[in-house]
């Protein structure tokens, strides 16, 4: 949550750190700003709100300057205002902070007492203080970065610029993420790899203790005691259209007509399907070596791994537990040398998926991660990744990442089942070839995109909704009603559809829409009986059933159509129709698909 951009070269600095900040606005938008340095002055533009408002800002009174640092916040210490806002300026000083200072109120009354006087109410100006009081003593401004970083307990990922050394920015990281884009005489610092495309693809991941010494011809690292250390540059494979509309209304939308192609990425090159062999040339784990898994993840990540307990479980037949990262760590799991932990993340930089990683990886586990972005910090802790191939998620309800992510869970647990012989050669071929075939069932749904919209359309007045799921499915209800709440605000609840008798059927009557994931499979009958309930008490179906279905369809008063699939498929399906269902139900709304209020896509506090 927040992003940071650095800029150094001959460009227009405000030009291209706005541009940068537009690209990770994702991960926060409560207000944004920028330092730029020009003439041995720093001018300071902040602004409340989207970072639409700085836009206008600097629109009106242009800022000059080819160095400079910017930032859109997600408020943690300090409610979003202009004073809260970053940079944080002290003494010629600016800075801009992704993270949490926790020992700041001591360092706030240690600073108090020698005289400095505070502006704000957040964690980060205490860096400015700490640094501008080393800068005053005529220290470099990397020294002053390292000196003062010693005092903090906490993370962070920081870019600082000061007036006394105007051609040099200073980065540094602990436990957020910071890149730094190599272009020619030209340096970009950013907290995500989408804000450096347009200038390079080549770029060096920081470390946890690394920082950055930046000027426009050359980038040193050294670490929080001044050494050097090396680290090599990396050439990201994403590319600047991308992270682009395209087009679309919102990206949200791109990204879920992007799935067909995300999945393709994802299962490419990892499937021989003559054979049916799955292999991952990476991992050298043999599923022999563990006796149980357990899957951690947040948010919609979690989702999947529910999905994927299902998938382990039934293919590769190894008992498999899925926890939220945020309890896992808390309720002291069995967690010993047999033990798998997959890890599962889009952004790779959540708190308490790292932290829960640490935590199984302290206590001899292997770990797996099944991420979506490279280089990023669960990545680096991980033994092992399986990259989902979804390419940047902008959108802040996750999508692609999320039917990637099935994916990725079902070649692996095909692969253990296929390694353990569980699974022979025949089948194994057939659970290949239906996964091949599977992007082409997607662009179907996505063909019928209209159907649903005019659902939406009947149904965005609602104020609750209630979505049933059974066995593998169940999870696709909850992230169904999950991608509701979160874009447009509805209230929504995911439910095992046998478990709606004992309590959430006091809830039903005509004002309560129920959407029943009703595929052909052998829970089909009894989601017959669960539809009857729903009727007997008044309340609306919309029903996703498949192809040739006509006892659930004769029950409904909507029903969506989707294409049949194995039953471990089919919930890469059903999450399609429902994913459109929460976007066009927003775009009636009227609310802020790309940035729904209060989230933030990268979660990186605890
Ligand atoms: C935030 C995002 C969700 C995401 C969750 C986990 O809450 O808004 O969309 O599912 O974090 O994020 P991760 O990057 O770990 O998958």
């Amino acid at each position: 949550m927040c992003g940071i951009v650095g800029y150094i070269g001959s460009r227009n600095a405000s030009d291209v750190l706005i541009d940068g900040l537009r690209r990770l606005e994702y991960r926060g938008y409560d207000s944004s700003g920028l330092a730029v340095l020009h003439d041995g002055r720093i001018e300071l533009r902040r602004t409340v709100g989207k970072l639409s408002k700085l836009i206008n800002n600097v629109s009106k009174r242009p800022v000059a300057g080819t160095i400079g640092i910017g930032h859109t916040r997600w408020a943690t210490h300090g409610r979003p205002s202009e004073e809260n806002a970053h940079p944080h300026m002290e003494g010629g000083v600016a800075v801009v902070h992704n993270g949490i200072i926790e020992n700041y109120l001591a360092l706030r009354e240690e600073l108090k007492k020698e005289g400095a006087r505070f502006k704000s109410e957040t964690d980060t100006e205490i860096l400015a203080h700490l640094i501008s009081r080393e800068v005053r003593q005529g220290r470099s401004l990397e020294d002053s970065v390292m000196r003062a970083l010693h005092h903090v307990k906490g993370t962070y990922a920081i870019a600082v610029i000061s007036r006394h050394e105007p051609n040099k920015i200073v980065g540094a990281r602990k436990e957020c993420p910071l890149i730094v884009g190599l272009g020619q005489k030209e340096v970009v610092l950013s907290s995500d790899i989408p804000a450096i495309l347009d200038i390079t693809r080549k770029a060096l991941f920081l470390e946890d203790g690394d920082v950055a010494v930046i000027t426009r011809n050359r980038v040193a690292i050294k670490t929080l005691n001044g050494q050097d250390v090396e680290r090599a540059p990396v050439v990201v494979d994403w590319t600047p259209v991308m992270a682009e509309k395209g087009g679309y209304r919102h990206f949200m939308l791109k990204e879920i007509f992007e799935q067909p192609r995300a999945i393709t990425d994802t299962f490419r090159g990892n499937l021989m399907e003559e054979s049916g062999d799955i292999f991952f040339s990476d991992l050298s784990l043999s599923p022999g070596d563990i006796d149980r898994i357990y899957i951690i993840a947040c948010g919609t990540s979690w989702h999947a791994g529910l999905v994927g307990k299902f998938l382990m479980e039934g293919f590769s037949a190894i008992p498999t537990e899925v926890d939220l990262a945020s309890e896992f760590r808390y309720r002291n799991p069995l967690v010993g040398r047999k033990t798998l932990v997959i890890a599962i993340s889009q952004s790779g930089e959540t708190a308490d998926t790292l932290a829960a990683v640490r935590e199984a990886k302290r206590k001899g586990a292997y770990i797996i991660a099944i991420c979506n972005v490279m280089e990023s910090s669960i990545t680096r802790d991980a033994h092992w990744n399986l990259m989902t191939r979804a390419g940047p998620e902008i959108g802040v309800a996750s999508t692609k990442a999320f039917t990637t992510q099935l994916v990725s869970l079902y070649m692996l647990s095909l692969y253990f089942a296929r390694k353990l012989k569980r699974i022979d050669e025949k089948k194994g071929r057939e659970l290949v070839q239906e996964l091949v075939r599977l992007p082409m069932k997607l662009e179907r749904v996505l063909n019928e995109s209209g159907v649903v919209e005019d659902l939406a359309r009947r149904y965005f007045h609602y104020s609750d909704f209630l979505y049933l799921g059974r066995g593998i499915n169940y999870p696709i209800a909850l992230e169904g009603a999950l991608k509701l709440k979160e874009i447009s605000y509805i209230h929504a609840e995911g439910y095992p559809a046998g478990e709606m008798k004992h309590g959430p059927i006091a809830l039903i009557d005509e004002n309560m829409p129920v959407v029943v994931l009703a595929p052909n499979d052998s829970s089909y009958p009894k989601i017959i009986g669960n539809v009857e309930e729903v009727r007997a008490r008044g309340g609306r179906i919309i029903a996703i059933v498949n192809d040739g279905d006509r006892e659930v369809k004769e029950r409904s008063d909507d029903f969506i159509t989707v294409p049949s699939a194995p039953y471990y498929l089919m919930p890469v399906i059903l999450t399609l129709p429902l994913q459109l269902l929460a976007y066009y139900i927003a775009v009636f709304k009227g609310t802020d698909v790309d940035q729904p209020r209060n989230l933030a896509k990268s979660v990186t506090v605890e």
